[in-house]
């Protein structure tokens, strides 16, 4: 299995003190920093552009932007690409070209995710190969949601599709206490906004978040060792 890892999602962050914000979250363990992109049509806010990747480029953490964006295959992908994003997520609702995102995403030298909402199949994750799968844990669009409690079982249903290597992103409402039951599903990546950034002390959120999950994640192994 991958190892566990926590992506801090700056939307949650405090913008005029955003690389502080991510050293503080890097210091306590996080690996990865993630952006949420959002367009105005895929969901109904707008909050960030490439600008922030490349605000962040050479922070230290693996820059991951999440685009809740339609058709991103039109321009987006190759703009935070060049903007320094290292991963990219497209969402299999954003889009009838989802194998073509894909590849673009990878022609773009990047790694490619793929997410679905809370009410779409898992069954698209059989027809394409991704460098991450994404499942999100609330509505996109928002941060500061609650969990949606069947998130957990989901999880786990995808990990018995996608097998042990493909690293499993749980995104929206996670935090000490749903942390744990997402791990222990096979969840890997998580993801967490408000949770750590609207904490009295970030980095200690980030620290029980990620023991959380990695206690969930050893049941998991425990679980299916022998
Ligand atoms: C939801 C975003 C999430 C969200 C996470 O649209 O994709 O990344 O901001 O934030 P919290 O942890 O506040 O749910
Ligand atoms: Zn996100």
């Amino acid at each position: 299995m991958p190892p566990i890892e926590l992506a801090p999602s700056v939307l949650a962050a405090d913008f005029g003190r955003l690389r502080e914000q991510v050293e503080l979250v890097r210091g306590a363990g996080a690996s990865v920093v993630h952006v949420d992109v959002m367009d105005g049509h895929f969901v109904p806010p707008l909050s960030m552009g490439p600008p922030i990747c490349e605000a962040l480029r050479g922070c230290g953490l693996h820059v991951e932007a999440h685009l809740m964006v339609e058709r991103p295959e039109r321009g987006q992908i190759e703009a935070f690409a060049r903007a320094g994003a290292e991963t990219i997520v497209v969402h299999a609702e954003a889009t009838p070209h989802v194998h073509y995102a894909l590849q673009a995403i990878r022609a773009a030298g990047c790694l490619a995710g793929l997410a679905v909402n809370p009410a779409t199949g898992l069954d698209v994750f059989a027809e394409v190969d991704v460098d991450l799968a994404l499942v999100m844990s609330v509505n996109p669009g928002w941060g500061g949601q609650a969990f949606i409690d069947s998130s957990p079982a989901r999880i786990a249903r995808l990990r018995d599709l996608l097998g042990p290597d493909v690293p499993i992103e749980v995104d929206g409402g996670v935090d000490a206490r749903t942390a744990g039951p997402c791990a222990a599903a096979g969840a890997t990546r998580l993801v967490a906004g408000t949770a750590i950034f609207r904490a009295p002390d970030p980095a200690r959120a980030a620290i029980e978040i990620l023991g959380a999950a990695r206690e969930g994640a050893a049941a998991l192994a425990h679980s299916t060792s022998g």
